[in-house]
C-alpha cells in the first residue's frame, strides 16, 4: 500500500481499497448462491466458491487502477481468455451484471457517483461479453 500522501486516485483507492473490493466480491457470491434467478449463472461455477471469493478482489483491484498481483500471478491471461471454457450466453451475462450490480448497490461505497459508475461499466462489461 502507498503512503498516505502517495495513494493514487484510481477508483479501487478512491473506493476504499482491498476492504470494498473484498464485500463487492462477498456480496456478489452470496447472493449467486442464495437467489434462485441467479441459479444457471451459479451452475457454471466450481462447488466451491472459495477460491473466486479470493481471486475475483484481485483481478477487480488491478482493473480498477490498485495492486496488479492478480495480473503478476496470472501472466497473459485476461478476462477473455479465462472465460474461453464457458458459454456466455445473453442469459448467464445478464445474471452476472445484476448480480454485481446488486452487490455493489448493498455494499454502498462511497463516493456513490464512483460506486454507480464502476457498477454500470461491469455491468456493460458482463453484457458484452455474451456470445449470442
Ligand atoms: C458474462 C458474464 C460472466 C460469466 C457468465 C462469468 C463466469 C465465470 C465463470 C464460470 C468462471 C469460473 C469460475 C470457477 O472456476 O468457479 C469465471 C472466472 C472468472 N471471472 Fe467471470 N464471468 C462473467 C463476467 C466476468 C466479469 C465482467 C469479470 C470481471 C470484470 C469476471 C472476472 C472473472 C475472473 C477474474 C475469473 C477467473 C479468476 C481466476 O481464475 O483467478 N467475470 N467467470
Amino acid at each position: 500500500m502507498p503512503r498516505q500522501d502517495r495513494i493514487p486516485a484510481t477508483p479501487f483507492y478512491r473506493l476504499g481499497g482491498h476492504a470494498t473490493f473484498q464485500a463487492i466480491t462477498d456480496r456478489f457470491y452470496d447472493l449467486m448462491e442464495s437467489e434462485p434467478e441467479f441459479a444457471e449463472l451459479r451452475a457454471m461455477h466450481a462447488a466451491d466458491l472459495g477460491p473466486m471469493r479470493e481471486s475475483l478482489p484481485l483481478f477487480l483491484a488491478g482493473w480498477a487502477g490498485g495492486p496488479r498481483d492478480w495480473f503478476e500471478a496470472n501472466p497473459g491471461r485476461c478476462i477473455m481468455s479465462v472465460h474461453k471454457p464457458f458459454e456466455m450466453n445473453k442469459a448467464v451475462a445478464a445474471q452476472w451484471a445484476d448480480a454485481m450490480t446488486c452487490a455493489i448497490a448493498d455494499v454502498d461505497p462511497q463516493p456513490p457517483e464512483l460506486a454507480s459508475a464502476m457498477s454500470g461499466i461491469l455491468a456493460d462489461l458482463a453484457r458484452g461479453m455474451s456470445s449470442d
